[in-house]
């Protein structure tokens, strides 16, 4: 069992913790708020009167707060205590966050391992939550056993930005999911049906399509995106259209799908009519 602190109890720091402590771990807390380390401490936690205390108390430190700005708050007061320590940091954040907190620590003489929590709090420990990982493979390997206690452990390489990346990756299928839900929703309801009961039939479509997946990110990774297409784009580009048309005839602001027609558009205009949809992203991805 490890020495482990965590920096951060608000509801993921705090569940982090409480997982630790039920996996018999020796866990060390701190909070900005004092009051929220009274549960933990009832749990077995120690409280530690401050950042660098909890670090200097244990053999990782896992680091959950808001975002960087309070992330980089938190260490300033540690600074003395950081040389040979390993630090991992939950905090969501962007890929040039993780590496500029990545290279402040290494200068220091710590060690860093980023990472990208897909879970709730209350998924914390169980079976479904995931945790994405980039940095230090060493460190990831020395506290592996206490990480996976947290959640599943995916380890994607030394590059410290790519956990962030791959976790804001799969937020924005998540928000495609949950605009393309709100879209529909507001074009059934308009003419008087239920979101809840039109989920029967967008469902088993959300499935279907998914099916189209393993073919668009070939083209994707290709870079070509006129093969085999059995829905052009040109055809596809009407339909979103009518989509936009249908919108204002319901009185559905058009905010979610209008961007998705001018890409098309776009792309339809530069000739690329016969392509499959997945030739948009050439229009989005960095430019050669
Ligand atoms: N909750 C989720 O569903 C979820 C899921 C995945 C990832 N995450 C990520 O986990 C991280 C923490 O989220 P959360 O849900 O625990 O947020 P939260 O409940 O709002 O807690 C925020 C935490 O940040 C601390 N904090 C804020 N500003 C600070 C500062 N300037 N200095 C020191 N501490 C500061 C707060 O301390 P005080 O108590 O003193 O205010 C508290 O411990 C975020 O990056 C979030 O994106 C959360």
């Amino acid at each position: 069992m490890s020495k482990i602190s965590i920096l951060g109890l608000g509801a993921m720091g705090a569940a982090l913790a409480a997982t630790l402590i039920r996996n018999g771990h020796d866990v060390t807390v701190w909070n900005r708020t004092a009051s929220r380390s009274e549960p933990l401490a009832s749990a077995g936690a120690t409280v530690a009167a401050s950042p660098a205390a909890a670090i200097a108390a244990s053999d990782l430190t896992i680091l959950c707060v808001v975002d960087y700005t309070a992330a980089h708050a938190v260490l300033a007061d540690a600074e003395p205590v950081l040389a040979d320590r390993d630090l991992v940091n939950l905090t969501n954040g962007t890929p040039g966050d993780a590496k500029s907190l990545a290279a402040f620590l290494e200068a220091k003489g710590a060690a860093y391992l980023d990472g990208g929590i897909m879970a709730i709090p209350p998924m914390i420990g169980d079976d479904g939550a995931l945790i994405l990982y980039s940095g230090s493979a060493e460190l990831f390997e020395r506290h592996k056993a206490a990480l996976n206690a947290l959640a599943a452990s995916h380890y994607l390489g030394d590059d410290p930005g790519l956990a962030a990346l791959y976790d804001l990756a799969l937020l924005s299928g998540m928000y495609g999911l949950f605009s393309g839900f709100m879209h529909a929703s507001a074009l059934v309801t308009s003419g008087g049906g239920k979101a809840a009961d039109f989920l029967s039939l967008l469902l088993p479509w959300l499935q279907a399509m998914s099916g189209t997946l393993p073919d668009l990110a070939n083209k994707v990774d290709v870079g070509q995106h006129d093969r085999n297409v059995v829905s052009n784009l040109a055809m596809q580009r009407i339909a979103l259209d009518n989509i936009v048309r249908a919108s204002g005839e319901q009185g559905v602001a058009p905010d979610f799908i209008e961007p998705m027609l001018r890409l098309a558009a776009r792309r339809v205009a530069d000739d690329h009519g016969a392509d499959d949809i997945s030739g948009v992203i050439e229009i989005i991805r960095p430019q050669k």
